[in-house]
């Protein structure tokens, strides 16, 4: 990485926004972008067109090992259904490990990168000079999810969508490998009571005032 690389990692919880926000930093200070979600997305959705479980700790590895990001169909990848079996193959260290090099090798651009996930600013970048924690209430994520699944023509039962949040939250933060936690040098952001703009703002003043702070200890 260069010294000058504008490397962002966003963290945070399902539905907290952070996607958005992420895609948002990137476009504002003009860097690529990779949701990680995607990597583990396709890896699940490679192991169910097999006909697979998801506990098939050899297929899940090479299918992850077998991925190309330009082969994404996001539309596919996105739904609720892929969304829990991610999260069931990202609990496997050997998945994990096998998706680390195809993530930093996207956030070693000499420009820099914004790449958003769960250990992004803990594992994939350490070393990024501006971390974000995304958070929101488990009842706000809920909502937003239920919106936006519900834009996508998906049937939407509020319950069971809460119910998913409480789970994947339970499943990503209890796991042993690269569990979701804030790393010590992140800014935590609290998005339950801010809008998309809102957000955005505050996200954006956070990696200004890093920039700031990183200018003047030059
Ligand atoms: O961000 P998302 O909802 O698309 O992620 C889907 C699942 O993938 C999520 O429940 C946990 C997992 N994931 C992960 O473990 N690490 C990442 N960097 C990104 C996603």
């Amino acid at each position: 990485m260069s010294e000058r690389a504008l490397t962002i990692a966003i963290d945070g919880p399902a539905a907290s926004g952070k996607g958005t926000l992420a895609r948002r930093l990137a476009a504002h200070f003009g860097l690529p972008h990779l949701d990680t979600g995607l990597l583990y997305r396709a890896t699940a959705c490679a192991l169910l067109d097999e006909g697979r479980p998801l506990d098939d700790i050899p297929a899940a590895v090479a299918a992850a090992r077998g991925l190309a990001l330009a082969d994404f169909d996001e539309a596919r990848l996105r739904t609720r259904e892929l969304g829990e079996a991610a999260s069931v193959v990202a609990a496997i260290p050997d998945v994990r490990a096998a998706l680390i090099d195809l993530q930093r090798g996207f956030a070693a651009r000499p420009e820099g990168a914004v790449l958003d996930g769960r250990d992004i600013g803990t594992v994939i970048c350490p070393a990024a000079p501006v971390k974000i924690f995304v958070t929101a209430s488990a009842e706000t994520r809920a909502q937003r999810r239920a919106l936006e699944l519900a834009a996508r023509g998906e049937k939407v039962d509020y319950a069971s969508i809460l119910a998913d949040v409480r789970q994947r939250d339970e499943r990503d933060s209890a796991r042993s490998a690269a569990p979701l936690k804030i790393a010590s040098d992140a800014v935590r952001l609290d998005t339950t009571d801010l809008d998309i703009e809102a957000a955005f703002e505050a996200a954006r003043d956070i990696v200004l005032d890093k920039l700031t702070l990183a200018a003047r200890s030059d």
